[in-house]
């Protein structure tokens, strides 16, 4: 299709995050270290984008090829004309006529005061993030004062308001890593897919070590010998994607456009017949240390600013807000995101060599500006 952007390595733009707020009223240690965070230099309101702008733009995206759109933050919950925000980009259509896929990323602590009226707004599903089930480990991880029953409540209201669930629980060796096999036992059975994350070296202030991060390979080891699980569908070899990706060099004629990879390799709960029932849910791993998966990566991000970001690892981004508030039309806009993606050659997961700390270089940006 002509009319849709490749990058260098040949991948299409498929999904954009779109950061809402780049405040939470959580401090998770591995994010937002209170340290840094009580007396960071946080946007002023101004600069937010509108719920018109953050519209506009993304009917720009849906026209060049994206067709998932995930709200984030910060804590997008914090936003008060969040259902707005959904009702609005819940009626967008790909050129083809079907729905964007359209998803939330959240602590869950609102969610008792605010699920009801996003799913009233079309929201179809959302993804919760919780590390722990133990109030002593989950605290120390978030550092929040609020219980783990906070965001249970959460979950909670979610399946009452019908969204479909994923949960996101970022392990670090020594601190939750022993929370695992809980929250696989008492999440079982509730319908939805946990999903576990290789602790990453995003932005610069977390402190990020190798011997921190718990690979995925470990971990299904250890679900394995507890639960019955059955992969879903081919993933495939994705250690040799990810070394293909790193050797792989920009520009190279490619036959193919290369195929979007989810962040996740599923796992579905079978019962002792082997079967899978929606209600036993799943697991995923999300190995981005371990196995990355550049090489089908069609993500862009959008900062609460406008600034948009190729890679959750960039230092600068392209200033697509400012464009906007100078009164560009959709075309030019259309264009500048175009050429943004056109030059993109981020492939960072994929070379970092395994083993190593993390890679020097200009300050990056943190998570909780551009978005998880
Ligand atoms: P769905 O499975 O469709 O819900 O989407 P998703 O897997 O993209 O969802 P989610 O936002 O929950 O992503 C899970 C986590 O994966 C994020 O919080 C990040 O930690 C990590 N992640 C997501 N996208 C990227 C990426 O492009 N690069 C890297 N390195 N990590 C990512
Ligand atoms: N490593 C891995 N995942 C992270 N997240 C935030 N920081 C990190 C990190 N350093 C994830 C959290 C949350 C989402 C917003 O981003 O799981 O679910
Ligand atoms: Fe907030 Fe999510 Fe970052 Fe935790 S991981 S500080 S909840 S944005
Ligand atoms: Fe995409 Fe960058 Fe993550 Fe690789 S490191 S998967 S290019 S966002």
């Amino acid at each position: 299709n002509a009319g849709q952007p490749l990058d260098r390595f040949h991948r299409p733009l498929r999904e954009l995050r779109i950061s809402v707020t780049d405040r939470c009223n959580f401090r998770c240690r591995y994010c937002m270290p209170r340290e840094v965070f009580d007396h960071h230099r946080y946007l002023p309101r101004s600069a937010y984008l509108t719920v018109n702008e953050i519209e506009r733009l993304a009917r720009v995206f849906v026209r060049l090829g994206v067709h998932k759109l995930r709200l984030t933050g910060g804590e997008p919950l914090l936003r008060r004309d969040l259902p707005e925000l959904v009702a609005r980009l819940a009626r967008l259509r790909t050129p083809q006529g079907t729905p964007v896929d359209l998803c939330l990323t959240t602590n869950g602590v609102l969610l008792p005061a605010k699920a009801q009226a996003l799913a009233q707004a079309g929201l179809r599903r959302v993804t919760i993030s919780l590390d722990a089930l133990d109030d002593t480990v989950f605290r120390r991880m978030a550092d929040t004062d609020q219980p783990v029953s906070a965001v249970l409540a959460g979950i909670a209201a979610a399946q009452h308001a019908g969204l479909a669930i994923k949960l996101n629980m970022v392990v670090q060796r020594g601190v939750n890593d022993a929370q695992v096999l809980p929250m696989a036992r008492h999440f079982r059975g509730q319908g939805l897919a946990l999903r576990f994350i290789e602790y990453m070296d995003v932005g610069s202030t977390n402190g990020w070590r190798l011997d921190q991060v718990v690979p995925s390979a470990e971990l299904l080891d250890r679900l394995r010998a507890e639960f019955a699980l059955r992969p879903v569908g081919d993933e495939g070899p994705v250690f040799e994607a990810a070394d293909a990706m790193r050797l792989a060099s920009p520009d190279a004629p490619r036959d193919a456009v290369a195929t979007p990879r989810d962040t996740a390799e599923r796992w579905l709960h079978v019962d002792a017949q082997g079967h899978h029932q929606p209600q036993l849910g799943e697991l995923g791993f999300i190995s981005a240390v371990t196995q990355a998966f550049c090489a089908g990566c069609t993500r862009l991000r959008l900062s609460t600013d406008g600034q948009l970001f190729t890679c959750l690892f960039a230092a600068t981004g392209t200033d697509l807000g400012g464009l906007l508030r100078g009164g560009a039309n959709d075309g030019q806009l259309a264009e500048r995101i175009r050429q943004t993606w056109q030059r993109r050659d981020d492939r960072y997961s994929a070379l970092r060599q395994p083993g190593l700390a993390a890679a020097d270089g200009p300050a990056r940006v943190e998570m909780s500006y551009i978005g998880g």
